[in-house]
């Protein structure tokens, strides 16, 4: 049985602030427990729901050298879904009402403390990982400890490591001075080869760096970041590694999102009785959200974080357009007071049309994806997404653009060859992207059975884990030898 640890910041149903925690809490479900035993540590934050943390088994504690102190590390434990996941507590460390918070020093020191108290546990644990699986830069220190500190160590010999990017965008950067303080590494690793990074340190760099192999969640994202567009000035590294990359692109979880047994949705509905059925979802929504309640206009759904990445500059540009047109709109997303507030400027200036809901809800993104006919994603980067494969999976046509997982995920609609999953555009351009929606409402509007075959083809679509969980597998072999 060869043994994989996955070390990350989120995880559902633990904790999720985007689609990572989609993928550290579905992912190792998938992954074949006749040959591997996958297993999972996170943070015990302190904003975790009561009802998870009433999950949690204490199983011991201990204290680490940690910043010039001696830290409590608490080491809980539960089971979901058939898989074992481990926690790391510490109450200063992981405190807060949200897992991640604005103080860039702080979010260092806190992710420093659970990279180095993950590998201080395990043989604490008994847990003896052949791979190490890290995600993001929250965990970018987790290679360089397992070849510094803990390499003297018997029980971390012949380990591997591998280091997923799912945002190449936050890398966790901070003075140097201050990394070195807190992290107890000397010099030797601060040099433009090792964390350093325009004179900087930078965490996800030094997982990079160490790593024996580097994942992130798409082919074409993996092709972007050796790019200097996309690369985040990391693209020079990526490039001499790159025969170490590979992209694997991201499934779903298919019993969480499946709109035939969703309990969110006032109607279930499948592949064969979507016609009949997921309109009754729509009306439900705009009664819920007070739209007008109108079958037959076409709802449009957004439900993202609200940030720069997800290409909402494209979408401020032309709403004031788009709005003439007989179209709703239905945003779900937390972020950047900029868009969270124009959002519910248009929701005021268009009401009735635009329903503006800025929170976090579970159940409320089920209905969405389940009651709207078109899913709009212009991100300006995005490395797989999430959001239109759950989109595809209850029969709604997104609307994106091609970069990142989103090109190799939604196959453009093609009238002359009628093939096609969604509707796409190229360039990072607000009228490229309104002609794009305005072609998918004439097909919407006028070729009704058009645009239902498009459905069609969406849900048969395969976005579950099934073939990329057998693509990790092949790499594990191939790291553990
Ligand atoms: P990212 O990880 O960049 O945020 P993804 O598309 O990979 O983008 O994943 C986003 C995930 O977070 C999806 O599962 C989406 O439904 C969910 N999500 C984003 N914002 C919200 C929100 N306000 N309420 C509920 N779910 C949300
Ligand atoms: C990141 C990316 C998103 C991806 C997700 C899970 O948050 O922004 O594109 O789907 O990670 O890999």
């Amino acid at each position: 049985m060869k043994k994989i640890l996955f070390v990350a910041s989120e995880g559902v149903p633990f904790i999720k602030t985007g689609g990572l925690a989609d993928v550290v809490g579905s992912l190792p479900k998938c992954i074949d427990k006749r040959y591997f035993d996958v297993r999972v540590i996170l943070p015990k934050y302190i904003c975790m729901k009561q009802e998870m943390k009433d999950l949690m088994q204490y199983r011991f504690h201990f204290y680490m050298d940690f910043h010039w102190k001696e830290e409590y590390v608490g080491i809980f434990e539960a089971n979901v879904g058939g898989v074992t996941y481990y926690f790391v507590d510490n109450e200063g460390m992981f405190r807060g009402h949200k897992p991640y918070g604005d103080n860039v020093y702080d979010e260092i020191e806190k992710y420093a403390f659970f990279s180095k108290a993950v590998l201080s546990s395990l043989p604490l644990i008994g847990f003896k990982p052949d791979v190490i699986h890290c995600h993001d830069w929250q965990t970018g220190l987790v290679p360089v400890y397992m070849k510094e500190r803990f390499r003297g160590n018997d029980f971390f010999a012949g380990m591997k490591s591998v280091m997923t990017i799912h945002n190449l965008k936050f890398q966790g950067k901070w003075d140097i001075r201050a990394v070195k303080d807190i992290t107890g590494l000397g010099d030797y690793y601060f040099t433009p080869d090792k964390l350093e990074s325009y004179k900087d340190a930078n965490l996800l760099k030094g997982g990079l760096v160490y790593a024996d192999a580097i994942t992130t969640v798409s082919d074409t994202y993996a092709r972007e970041i050796m790019t200097e567009f996309y690369g985040e000035k990391l693209d020079g590294l990526l490039r001499a590694r790159e025969h170490d990359l590979r992209g694997i692109v991201n499934g779903i979880d298919y019993e969480e999102f499946n709109p035939a047994t969703d309990p969110n949705l006032a109607h279930n509905y499948d592949a064969v009785t979507f016609r009949k059925e997921k309109g009754k979802n729509k009306r439900a929504l705009q009664r819920e959200l007070g739209l007008v309640e109108d079958d037959k206009v076409m709802l449009i759904g957004i439900v993202s974080r609200l940030t720069d990445q997800k290409g909402f500059d494209l979408i401020a540009r032309v709403m004031d357009e788009l709005c003439q047109d007989s179209i709703q709109v239905v945003v779900l997303g937390t972020g950047d007071a900029k868009y969270e507030n124009m959002f519910r400027h248009f929701a005021w200036k268009y009401q009735g049309k635009v329903s503006a809901n800025i929170y976090y809800s579970e159940g409320l993104s089920h209905k969405v994806y389940a009651a709207c006919d078109a899913f709009l994603m212009p991100s300006l980067f995005e490395p797989c997404g999430l959001s239109q494969l759950i989109s595809l999976r209850y029969g709604t046509v997104p609307i994106v653009r091609e970069t990142g997982g989103l090109k190799d995920t939604v196959e453009p609609y093609n009238e002359y060859e009628s093939t096609g999953t969604g509707f796409s555009f190229m360039n990072y351009n607000a009228h490229e992207m309104m002609a794009t929606v305005r072609y998918a409402e004439r097909i919407f509007y006028d070729k009704k059975r058009e645009w239902n075959k498009i459905v069609d083809r969406g849900m048969a679509a395969d976005f579950s884990w099934n073939a990329s969980a057998l693509k990790y597998q092949e790499m594990y072999d191939w790291l553990i030898g």
